[in-house]
Formats: structure tokens, C-alpha cells, sequence
């Protein structure tokens, strides 16, 4: 089967739509590993309650990003990992990962990127007064959500909307679009030539 590991740093709710998925039978993907940088994170309780390897770690236990990068990629490794798939993994990846899993290792958003990369994004699209926001999955280059386009879906911004009921209706869109992209990896539909994506 084909395998993922999924990185993710706290609640894990896109992790856990992807359990969800693979348990009946919509992802075509078996999960692997999670890799988690909080050991004390509702990810890995949900990793273990599903029966899922956890690698979790403590980054400042290391010298550097990529002295722990150097580890996952063994674990990584050792479990086969077709696809890494970035579900709230707050940290950046360095050439360690990025370069052994290009056009491998995928993230999503919680924006229509290129606009309101980083930390917040729905508290950003509310500030700035945008009308539409929504969800962006794309692939990991090493910059900050940058890397090319996978699959996008907006999210329309109410007049009345806080950060918060915003960032609830974009995290519902988040749990359909995900575990359909995965599908889409697992079925050998996607593919990056350059900076391009094909779909087919
Ligand atoms: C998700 O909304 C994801 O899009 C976002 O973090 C949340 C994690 O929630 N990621 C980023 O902002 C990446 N820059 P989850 O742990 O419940 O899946």
C-alpha cells in the first residue's frame, strides 16, 4: 500500500480526518507515522489511539533543525514513507527533508496563498478585510507556505465573522479537502514537473 507519515504539532484535527479516511477506505493510504515536535499534543494521543507509530521529539534537545531532521529522515526511512504530509507542523523543513522527498511532501493552509502565509491566517484575512478566504494545499519547498499549488477552495468571510468562527469554518473545509488530495497522491494523479503541478 501506499504509505504517509503525517507531521503535526497540536491538535491534530486534519490528522484525525485523515485516520478517519484511511479506516474507511477514502484515502487509499496507509498512515504510517506520525511525527509530532510536541510529545504532549492531542496528535499523539490520537496516533496512539488509532494504533499509529508516533515519532515525537523535543526540539530544542538538539543542536540544530537539521540535527533532528537528520533523525526523522531515518525514521522515515525505515517506514517506507511514500508522501509526508504537513498537517499543522508549525516549524520550517530544511534541504535535509525537502530535497530527499521533492515533489513528496506536502502542506495545508488555512488561506488562499500566496496570500497570508505564516502564523494566523484567518485572524489576518478578518484584519485585512478580505471577502473571500479559504485553503490552500500545496508542495513544501522550504520557504514559509510557499511552493507550488496542489488544490485550492474558498471560504466565504461573513459580515460578522470573528478570527475564530472564520478559522472554524476553513478548518471544516480543511478536513473534506485533505484526505481528497491525499486520495489523489495515493492514485498516482499528481505529479510536479518543475515548479508545475499536473493533475490527471
Ligand atoms: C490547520 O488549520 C492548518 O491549516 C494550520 O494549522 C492548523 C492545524 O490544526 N497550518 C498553518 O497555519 C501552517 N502555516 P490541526 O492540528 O487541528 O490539524
Amino acid at each position: 500500500p501506499y504509505r504517509i507519515a503525517v507531521f503535526a504539532s497540536g491538535t491534530g484535527s486534519n490528522f484525525q480526518a485523515l485516520l478517519d479516511a484511511s479506516r474507511a477506505g477514502r484515502l487509499g493510504a496507509q498512515i504510517a507515522l506520525l511525527v509530532c515536535d510536541k510529545p504532549q499534543a492531542k496528535a499523539v494521543e490520537r496516533a496512539k489511539a488509532a494504533g499509529v507509530p508516533v515519532f515525537a521529539f523535543t526540539p530544542k534537545e538538539y543542536d540544530s533543525r537539521e540535527a533532528y531532521e537528520r533523525i526523522i529522515l531515518s525514521e522515515l526511512e525505515r517506514a517506507k514513507i511514500d508522501l509526508i504530509v504537513l498537517a499543522g507542523y508549525m516549524r520550517l523543513i530544511t534541504s535535509v527533508l525537502v530535497e530527499p522527498y521533492e515533489g513528496r511532501m506536502i502542506n495545508i493552509h488555512p488561506s488562499l496563498l500566496p496570500a497570508f502565509p505564516g502564523k494566523d491566517a484567518p485572524l489576518q484575512a478578518i484584519e485585512h478585510g478580505v471577502r473571500v478566504s479559504g485553503v490552500t494545499v500545496h508542495f513544501v519547498d522550504g520557504g514559509m507556505d510557499t511552493g507550488p499549488i496542489i488544490a485550492q477552495r474558498a471560504v466565504e468571510v461573513m459580515q460578522e465573522d470573528t478570527a475564530i468562527e472564520l478559522q472554524a469554518r476553513i478548518q471544516d473545509m480543511e478536513r473534506l479537502l485533505y484526505p481528497e488530495v491525499v486520495s489523489w497522491f495515493a492514485a498516482g494523479r499528481v505529479k510536479l514537473e518543475g515548479r508545475r503541478v499536473i493533475l490527471f
